[in-house]
């Protein structure tokens, strides 16, 4: 890939690229919609990803390129910018504005970019190059950003320049990731570990249910609002910042305070999957991958029934993998509404059970998924 990107860095630019880097997309393996709401999530990087290739230029230019878009854009260099339509050069366009904003002294640069993750399918497309961007600008200028903080700056992108209230999972992810590791972040504190993910003799399958996630950044809006209101409620009588502030039990008896049904569904499953988070914890470190399958699936049930960001398309996955014997967990990851699932599988029976998916899935929804077996591997680096 890296000869690939410098020779058409190359055509694009006449000369040769000074730079080349690469960060991952993620998977979250359970801790879903909670890390907004101040919970635990347990994501890891996979082996996909996007690239870019870079150099300064002196003619106080941005010039933005991408393998994958026909759209372009080239900026005069200026002290802050704004989102223009929805075009994919937003995202390291916010990133570029947000060093600018925090003080930076950035130069022209010419950037190539390439992505070889299914976009909007669920697996931080957006946060890959957004923290690109960041970890790109602050290896070429210097800047001594810790990946923690390129974290937190790109999460300001997404929720300031792009206009997404989303949490800081994915950015954290695609940061801090380590092969074959879990890692299990606080949200709310930032604190963090890595756990040993050794699924020894199974495979995590992701499952890409290729549905176009429609609606799904006013939803996911929506929830975020839900968990607003439903913590307001709770905060009558009840100490918490965040709704994962609030054990099962204190959650139990004072759930009457909602008073609404929908808010009161919402926040269960805030609360109820936060602690199997805990649980999940416990079991990779027992190397309990069944129990952990398990959990896999209680949240797949809670994100259906309860968060209700699931869909045919997710369920049917999930459904199959029930009925299926050598797959032991499996649920939808990421934001849902679409996008992909993720699987537990015996190893030697994974293209056995791939094969079997795609003919359900099928004869179910009527197009094929796209299902494959992902490393786990390093966050953002140079190449
Ligand atoms: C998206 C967001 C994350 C997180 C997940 C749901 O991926 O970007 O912050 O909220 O949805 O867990």
């Amino acid at each position: 890939m890296k000869d690939e990107l410098k020779e058409q860095f190359s055509k694009f630019f006449n000369k040769k690229p000074e730079y080349i880097f690469f960060c991952p997309g993620r998977v979250n393996l359970i801790g879903e919609h909670i890390d907004y709401n101040g919970g635990q999530v347990m994501p890891c990087a996979i082996s996909l990803g996007t690239y870019l290739a870079i150099s300064k230029n002196t003619e106080k230019k941005l010039r933005f390129r991408c393998l994958n878009f026909p759209e372009t854009a080239d900026l005069h260099l200026q002290t802050s910018y704004s989102k223009t339509g929805k075009e994919w050069f937003n995202y390291p366009l916010g990133v570029l504005n947000q060093f600018l904003k925090e003080g930076h002294t950035i130069s022209g640069l010419d950037m190539l970019f390439y992505g070889n993750l299914p976009i909007a399918a669920g697996l931080s497309s957006s946060a890959s190059i957004e923290v690109l961007t960041s970890f790109a600008l602050q290896t070429i200028f210097q800047l001594n950003i810790s990946r923690k903080e390129m974290a937190v700056l790109s999460k300001r992108v997404e929720n300031e320049f792009i206009g997404l209230n989303s949490g800081i999972m994915d950015q954290f992810a695609v940061a801090m990731g380590k092969k074959d590791k879990a890692i299990l972040l606080n949200c709310d504190t930032l604190d963090y570990e890595y756990l040993p993910f050794e699924t020894d003799g199974y495979v995590l399958a992701i499952i890409n249910s290729r549905k176009q996630r429609a609606l799904a950044e006013s939803k996911y809006n929506e929830r975020f609002a839900e968990c607003g209101a439903a913590l307001k409620l709770l905060k009558k009588e009840v100490k918490a910042e965040h709704l994962c502030d609030i054990d099962l039990p204190t959650f139990q008896s004072h759930r009457h305070l909602i008073n609404d049904e929908v808010l009161e569904k919402r926040a269960l499953h805030v609360i109820s999957e936060n602690f199997r988070v805990n649980e999940a914890k416990d079991a990779l470190r027992a190397g309990e991958l069944f129990t952990f399958g398990k959990l896999m699936y209680a949240s797949h049930q809670s994100l259906k029934d309860l968060y209700e960001v699931s869909g045919k398309e997710l369920d049917t996955i999930v459904e199959f993998c029930k009925t299926y014997g050598d797959c032991i967990g499996a649920r939808m990851t990421g934001a849902g509404f679409g996008g992909c699932g993720i699987a537990l599988v015996k190893k030697e029976k994974f293209n056995d059970f791939a094969k079997q998916l795609v003919l359900y899935y099928e004869a179910e929804i009527g197009y094929e998924p796209e299902v494959f077996a992902s490393e786990i591997g390093d966050g953002v680096k140079s190449l």
